[in-house]
């Protein structure tokens, strides 16, 4: 039997194939995308980030109340799509609104929470009431996967139902190392891979997931990633340039057109260095600085352009990104998103790698 015929059980629930299309910020992936997903046998993943921008389900003018609705409005329409399938939420860690979005994850009836861009120390506390709803930690270390273990076990009795391992050498967006250790050749992915799942299970007798996500962009590396010790694999790039995709056709198009060269790290006002197009960020600092615009939501925990209006606001940069500005929007992607050269369906995708 192939490598890649292998069913993914995390916490309570199971799909066909070993893949978990990763959250994508702001609305690339919404409920389109991770309804598709879903309807084909993978994980699908809502991105919680910046959903308040373009909600059309609620009148009022307070963000993070907007958010809220917003939030379940995407998972009632990706439940649409795949009415049985498992569907997620991507709730970041570093959002100031990160205990609300968690609670209305599990209330919208997402049926996991992968959550990163900061250690999610209280996602077992936040999700109490809700037993079913899984748990995976986005991590990038060991030990950062021991720090959250020793303090669920401690503080709630709880152990990650899965783990994602992302690499910070080759996924899109915020990533979970410094600046200085990205792309130096010290980080080896699959080493990690390797350690967080006999960590588990020396430590705590627990055989749970272990998901590679970074660089996996076809099914070469998606049987490198089984044969090396994931369990499954997080691909997000790649799920850009489908016609599910919930982002405008012009960012689409802005992996279509790129090259190795114009993909590159970039550092987050929100104080993490990010994966994205660099072309165009003086272009995105011009916008807003020049343009003398105000941080509107106070959405970041951390924002050094609402502290010191120091780079530019990203979730305005992500969401005109959203929208099909590719002046001045800021367009994340992994490092293999050059390798778009078509766009296709989440179906062409799964057939693709599992077929
Ligand atoms: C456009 C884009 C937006 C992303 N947004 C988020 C996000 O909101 N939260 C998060 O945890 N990861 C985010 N990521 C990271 C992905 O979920 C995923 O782990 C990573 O990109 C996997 O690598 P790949 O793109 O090479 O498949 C984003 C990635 C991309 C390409």
């Amino acid at each position: 039997m192939s490598a890649t015929k292998k069913t993914l059980t995390i916490g309570k629930h199971t799909v066909p194939y070993p893949l978990v299309q990763g959250g994508m910020g702001v609305r690339v992936s919404a409920a389109r995308l991770a309804g598709n997903v879903a309807k084909c046998g993978g994980i699908g993943l809502i991105a919680t980030a910046g959903l308040a921008l373009n909600c059309d389900c609620a009148t009022g003018s307070n963000y993070f109340e907007t958010d809220l609705l917003a939030l379940k409005e995407e998972l009632r329409k990706a439940y649409e799509i795949a009415p049985d399938g498992v569907i997620g939420t991507n709730c970041m860690v570093a959002v100031s609104n990160y205990d609300d979005i968690v609670r209305a994850s599990c209330e919208g009836g997402a049926k996991i929470i992968v959550s990163g861009a900061g250690l999610p120390m209280k996602l077992p506390a936040l999700t109490a009431d809700f037993p079913d709803v899984a748990l995976v930690p986005i991590v990038s270390s060991l030990k950062a996967a021991e720090l959250i273990a020793r303090k669920w076990n401690k503080s709630h009795q709880r152990m990650p139902d899965a783990i994602v391992v992302e690499d910070p050498d080759t996924a899109g967006g915020h990533l979970g190392e410094k600046m200085e250790n990205i792309g130096n050749g010290d980080y080896d992915q699959y080493a990690t891979v390797r350690a967080v799942k006999e960590y588990f299970r020396a430590k705590w007798q627990l055989d749970i997931p272990v998901i590679a996500a970074g660089g996996v962009w076809d099914r070469a590396d998606l049987e490198y990633a089984l044969a090396n010790g994931a369990d499954a694999v997080q691909m997000a790039s790649r799920f850009v340039c489908t016609e599910e995709c919930d982002a405008d056709m012009a960012f689409k198009q802005a992996y279509l057109d790129c090259k190795p060269e114009d993909i590159g790290l970039i550092m987050s006002p929100a104080g993490l260095p990010g994966r994205a197009l660099k072309g165009n960020l003086d272009q995105i600092r011009a916008h807003d600085i020049d343009g003398n615009i105000n941080c509107r939501s106070a959405c970041l925990k951390k924002c050094a352009y609402r502290d010191k209006r120091d780079r530019f606001c990203i979730v305005h940069a992500l969401d005109r990104a959203q929208r099909g500005d590719r002046d001045s929007g800021l367009i994340f992607c992994g490092s293999n998103a050059w390798k778009a050269n078509k766009i296709e369906t989440v179906a062409d995708i799964f057939a693709e790698l599992f077929d």
